[in-house]
């Protein structure tokens, strides 16, 4: 059965991301947040993308019309009740999305397949809250969600073989390029990164340079879009903290243990771009200015 009717819970950065581009890809998209101020925050956000693709001349105002036209947001969970799919893009804490996934497989037919875009936990410990775990996929998405070309497909060992080739069409239904990963915590893109992110960090603390110098340093020398510092203020040093932990849990290997310094950041309430200081202070956000220890 084709993905008609789509239902994105969370309306964050990731998920609003995501109903973005399930509309722009022509599906009904039913986006849940868990009060109508957030569900309004997320929709602003997805008008304002939409508008500089109108400005920019890739979008037309009555293609415009027409996406905003298959995105409604909700605060209830019920109205999700007729999706054929339901990506999930809540906070990364393992309870709350298998409440979720709980009261959604309560909810929703049979047929209606369910994805985390979880980033470090596993798809098996958080299907395993349904009765459906055959009809359960990881589908991971990379931050701006509307640029980055990538999606990782993640199939467990319960995950029904034609469900799973179903969800990388899927992805390539939304102008994605799918990955195939297994239900190993990080997938393939967080087991390469979080360790080089970490490494910045340690690096940093032991004096190797500068935050400006390390940054400059993997964009100019290796070609990276962004340094170190400036990806995870973009990420979120809390965010990047509760998937250090997650992946800790699972491998106990250093290489995916949080340095002190971003312990201590995340418990001083700086989060990166999002509270405004980080790695970088954003009080002038077009003159970031970098942290010295
Ligand atoms: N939403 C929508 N579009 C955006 C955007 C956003 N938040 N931010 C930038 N864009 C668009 C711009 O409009 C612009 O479009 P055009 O080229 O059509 O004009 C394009 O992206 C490039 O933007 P800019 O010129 O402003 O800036 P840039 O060239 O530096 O690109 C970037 C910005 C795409 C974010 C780039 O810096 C980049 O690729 N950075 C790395 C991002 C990354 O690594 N993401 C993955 C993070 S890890 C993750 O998400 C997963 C996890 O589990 C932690």
């Amino acid at each position: 059965m084709p993905i008609q009717k789509v239902g994105v819970v969370g309306c964050g950065l990731m998920g609003s991301g995501i109903a973005q581009v399930t509309a722009q890809a022509g599906l009904q998209t039913l986006v849940r947040e868990v009060n109508q101020e957030l569900v309004d925050k997320g929709l602003k956000g997805i008008d304002k993308n939409l508008s500089r693709l109108v400005e920019k001349g890739a979008l037309t105002e009555p293609a415009k019309t027409e996406i905003r036209g298959r995105l409604r947001g909700v605060t209830s969970l019920d109205e999700l009740k007729d999706c054929d799919l339901v990506i999930e893009a809540i906070i990364e804490q393992l309870p709350a999305k298998r409440e979720l996934f709980s009261t959604l497989d309560s909810l929703c037919p049979p047929h209606t397949i369910f994805a985390s875009n979880t980033s470090s936990l596993t798809i098996t410990e958080i299907a395993a809250a349904t009765n459906r775990p055959q009809r359960f996929v990881g589908l991971h998405f990379f931050n701006p969600v509307p640029v980055m070309k990538l999606v990782e497909v993640v199939k467990t060992i319960a995950t029904d073989p034609t469900v799973y080739e179903e969800m990388v069409n899927f992805g390539a239904q939304l102008g994605k390029t799918p990955v195939r990963a297994h239900d190993s915590g990080g997938f393939i893109v967080n087991r390469l990164l979080v360790p080089y992110l970490l490494d910045s960090i340690r690096a940093l603390e032991e004096g190797v340079g500068s935050v400006v110098d390390i940054d400059n340093s993997m964009k100019l020398g290796c070609g990276y879009p962004m340094g170190p510092f400036t990806l995870l203020d973009f990420v979120g040093l809390d965010t990047t903290y509760y998937i250090s932990q997650i992946m800790f849990d699972e491998f106990k290997e250093k290489r995916f243990a949080a340095p002190p310094l971003l312990k201590r950041m995340v418990l001083a309430g700086w989060h990166g771009r999002k509270t405004g200081r980080g790695f970088y202070d954003y009080a002038d956000p077009a003159n970031p200015k970098p942290m010295s220890l």
